[in-house]
């Protein structure tokens, strides 16, 4: 039995993105229903996926969404919504036992999240099946990141790490101009920024302790800050560097860990018209690989997302646990990285503690 969803959104991402990837896992999902404020932009995003989906409705408003919640035959909802939309999206599909996929990031900030747990929390508790709560931040699920943190078995004792972003946010990035991203508190900085800081935390394999940055304001069409330079420890003693930069006039992304027994560097690239990620593990004892790993984050999580609801469905009654990489607190210690790195910007780079979940 294919698992029935609804997308809350119609926006860029899910048009490119979300569509396509539920089109190549058709036969074990279906779009019940696509939501957007406006009929206009729903209708839209209905006719992509029509062709595998032909029963999907269009839904607007809020009338719209309350026919979503009354749908029972719709086991979970992708919210891909304006970012400080989503949190009290989320816990109302989730009120209404759904399952919920939420685009990242988590939450605008760490009192946000805390809220948020706590109400997931007393809902759990209050009704028989606990729901799904999956953040959509993709890093977790792609293969390179994967298979880079077996690789860091191999690779001695950790002496330092660096993650190096020079985005490309500019005016041809068609998210250059959202709106709610220019009126979000952190800006591309804590939007963009989960992601990597995801990717950091999964190879580290340990969580970041204290932070010391310094956040800086450059290019005015960009929302601030634009720049941020930080310095990080991490629970087992060592330390990195994490430096962004929303936009650069020559892109560059990667991480880069140092070990007693070898180097792993995972960079963004493409090979054969394919863009992914180069993993090259360099090892002490001469010994070198490179690997090229195409992306494939956002398959990879929704098909997991779909197989948790089918695997909730099939145990009724029963906790389902669903996979961790995706789970809410994730997302939210993503979060917290980022919202300290800010905290200690405000006050000239004096260490802060990441909030804990
Ligand atoms: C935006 O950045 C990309 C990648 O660096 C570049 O190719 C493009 O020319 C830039 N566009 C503008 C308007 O600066
Ligand atoms: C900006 O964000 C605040 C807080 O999330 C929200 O209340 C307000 O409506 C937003 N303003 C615009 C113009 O989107
Ligand atoms: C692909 O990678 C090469 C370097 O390996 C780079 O010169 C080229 O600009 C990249 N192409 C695209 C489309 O990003």
């Amino acid at each position: 039995m294919p698992t029935h969803i609804a997308i809350l959104g119609a926006g860029i991402f899910v048009r490119t993105q979300y569509i396509p990837r539920l089109r190549e896992i058709g036969d074990c999902v279906i779009i019940k229903a696509i939501w957007s404020r406006s009929e206009e932009s729903a209708k839209a995003a209905v006719e992509l996926a029509r062709d595998f989906s032909p029963e999907v409705e269009c839904k607007w408003g809020d009338s719209g969404i309350d026919d979503i919640i009354q749908d029972t035959s719709i086991q979970g909802v992708a919210i891909v919504l304006a970012g400080e939309a989503q949190v009290d999206m989320s816990l109302k599909m989730l009120k209404a036992g759904k399952h919920v996929i939420q685009e990242k990031p988590a939450s605008g900030s760490t009192d946000e999240a805390e809220k948020a747990l706590l109400g997931y929390k007393a809902l759990c508790n209050s009704i028989a099946q606990q729901p799904i709560w999956a953040v959509a931040e993709n890093y977790r699920f792609e293969p390179a990141f994967v298979e880079s943190r077996k690789l860091m078995n191999d690779i001695g004792d950790m002496m330092h790490i660096q993650v190096i972003v020079e985005g490309s946010m500019n005016s041809s990035n068609p998210y250059f101009s959202s709106s709610w991203r220019r009126n979000f508190t952190g800006g591309f900085i804590l939007d963009m920024g989960v992601h990597f800081i995801a990717g950091l935390r999964m190879i580290a394999g340990c969580e970041i302790s204290t932070v010391s940055a310094i956040a800086h304001y450059v290019d005015k069409t960009l929302p601030p800050p634009d720049n941020l330079c930080s310095l990080f420890q991490l629970e087992n003693g060592c330390a990195g560097v994490f430096v962004m930069a929303v936009s650069s006039a020559s892109p560059k992304i990667l991480w880069r860990i140092d070990g007693s027994k070898g180097t792993l560097q995972i960079e963004r690239g493409n090979e054969s018209s394919r863009h992914g990620y180069v993993v090259l593990f360099n090892k002490a004892d001469g010994h070198s690989q490179r690997t090229f790993y195409p992306f494939s984050g956002v398959n990879e999580e929704l098909k997991c997302f779909i197989h948790d609801i089918a695997q909730a469905s099939s145990k009724e009654g029963a906790t389902c646990e669903a996979e961790p990489r995706s789970s809410y607190i994730e997302g939210a210690r993503d979060v917290a990285v980022l919202e300290a790195m800010l905290k200690s910007s405000e006050k000239q780079g004096a260490q802060v503690h990441v909030k804990k979940f």
